[in-house]
């Protein structure tokens, strides 16, 4: 479902970012990827999402090669993927369901879909009492679940997340992270880039390290990989 080959990224700055990462997420996988600050995580799944472009080798998502991606398909892609950010981005003037609503909207789904859909999804993160909810009248754990809750109202096949949890306190973070479990359970693939390593000992699954530019250790053992932060 994911795959980079032999990828490198350059910013215009010159700074190297990736400098040859070769790694494979299939679908319904659930991947941490950790290393130190600078070390290019967010500059992986930039490349995921498209936000970012590679200098040279491949990175294919969704049967999408990248390289040959056209801008106007860039928003099929998107639709496979649901993005959760570290600032949530919440709209401020829209309460908890228009939040999620404006995301369907935007793809053109009808006013039934939405209606039926919003209480569903808002019932799948522990939302549903706060729809008429503005985003300011929410504890940080509460806005980033609606955050959850927009990335996964066009049934995405992947959800992709730098540091979900980084505005967080630890228990809402210990709460985010099984709700992205089971968001997982259910078949879709997750991937989720953090500095938590309580957390990312605690649930126990794929852990991609990246250092310098690298991927240096890919383990699904118990013992995580010994990254720096
Ligand atoms: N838009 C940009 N232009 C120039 N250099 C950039 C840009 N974005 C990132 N970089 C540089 O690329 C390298 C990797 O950055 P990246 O943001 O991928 O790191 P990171 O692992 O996500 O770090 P952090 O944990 O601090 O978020 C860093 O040296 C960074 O300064
Ligand atoms: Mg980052």
């Amino acid at each position: 479902m994911i795959e980079f080959r032999g990828v490198h990224k350059r910013y215009d700055t010159g700074i190297e970012a990736l400098k040859g990462v070769d790694i494979k997420i299939d679908a319904g996988e659930f991947v941490f990827i950790v290393g130190a600050s600078g070390a290019g995580k967010s500059t992986f799944l930039k490349l995921i999402t498209r936000e970012e472009v590679a200098n040279s080798g491949e990175v294919i998502v969704s049967n999408f090669k990248l390289s040959k991606l056209k801008k106007r398909q860039i928003p099929y892609l998107r639709r496979s993927m649901g993005i959760v950010f570290q600032d949530f981005r919440l709209i401020d003037t829209m309460t908890v369901y228009d939040n999620v609503a404006f995301a369907m909207r935007v793809v053109g789904a009808s006013q039934k879909d939405i209606r039926k859909r919003i209480p569903y999804v808002l019932g799948l993160v522990g939302l549903q009492n706060k729809s008429k909810a503005y985003p300011m009248e929410l504890s940080g754990g509460e806005q980033q679940r609606v955050g959850l809750a927009r990335a996964l109202v066009n049934n995405p096949s992947m959800i992709v997340a730098d540091e979900p949890t980084g505005n967080i306190d630890p228990d809402m973070s210990y709460e985010i992270m099984e709700l992205l479990t089971e968001i997982n359970r259910r078949g879709t693939t997750v991937i989720i880039v953090t500095h938590e390593r309580d957390l990312v000992k605690a649930f126990q699954r794929r852990v991609i390290e990246i250092r310098d530019g690298l991927v240096v250790s890919d383990t699904k053992d118990e013992e995580v990989a010994s990254y720096e932060i």
